[in-house]
């Protein structure tokens, strides 16, 4: 009985006494309710340092739900679009700066080459913003298909798409300039829904 009670107590401080001393991840900070479809690691091939989740809202599941971590301290872009390329994409794209200020905006690719420019409707709501040492989080909600008729809004489906992905390590000096890194990757965001991912 001794040993084993022992051994108990042994086991608890040696998982426990590590949290302790470990740094909190920014991912601690995702509010309640998130129901996560999919977790994703970006860029693989580029250092692992993009990683995308997305799901929905257990209280509302038309809310589908996004979180994009980078190991980066400029701005992080997540984008949807039926081609590999920024042109036609409906983006978000967000950056904090080192005094907490908080950007994050709808945007679109209008081509290929230059920055996406603002949405002339803001679709997307910001559930969190978080920035450590090393990384940069962003979690926001949409509805699957939004008001944006000006085709702006990717109108998300039972499918595969491409997501783009980009980050620079600085927060942008006046309007944001081209990545640091960027990649795309073909994820179908609905798939594992209650109602959306029904065929
Ligand atoms: C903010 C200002 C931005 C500028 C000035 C910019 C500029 C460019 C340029 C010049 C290219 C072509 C050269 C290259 O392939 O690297 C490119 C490619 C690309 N950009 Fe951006 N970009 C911006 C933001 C973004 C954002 C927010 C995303 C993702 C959400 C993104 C995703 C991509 C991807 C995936 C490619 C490669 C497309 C391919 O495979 O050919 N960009 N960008
Ligand atoms: C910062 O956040 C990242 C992502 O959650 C985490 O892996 C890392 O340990 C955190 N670093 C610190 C110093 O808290
Ligand atoms: C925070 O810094 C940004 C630029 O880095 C500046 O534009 C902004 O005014 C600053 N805000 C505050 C509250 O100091």
């Amino acid at each position: 009985m001794h040993s084993v009670n022992f051994e108990k107590i042994f086991l608890t401080v040696a998982i426990l006494a590590p949290v302790g001393i470990l740094a909190q991840t920014l991912e601690a900070s995702l509010p309640p309710g998130f129901m996560i479809c999919g977790d994703q690691i970006m860029d693989p091939a580029k250092g692992s340092k993009v990683r995308f989740w997305w799901g929905y809202h257990e209280m509302d599941p038309s809310r589908l739900f996004f979180v994009v971590a980078a190991k980066a301290k400029g701005y992080v872009g997540i984008g949807f679009n039926n081609r590999e390329q920024m042109k036609g994409a409906d983006m978000v794209l967000g950056w904090i700066t080192s005094n907490g200020t908080v950007t994050f905006e709808d945007r679109f690719g209008s081509t290929d080459f230059a920055s996406p420019i603002l949405d002339k409707e803001q679709n997307v709501k910001l559930e969190v913003a978080k920035e450590n040492a090393t990384h940069t989080l962003f979690a926001w909600t949409r509805p699957a298909k939004t008001s944006d008729t000006s085709g702006q809004d990717w109108q998300i489906n039972n499918e595969m798409i491409e997501v783009l992905w980009a980050y620079t390590d600085e927060d942008p000096i006046g309007a944001p300039a081209m990545h640091t890194e960027r990649g795309h990757m073909k994820l179908n965001l609905v798939e594992k829904h209650p109602t959306l991912g029904k065929p």
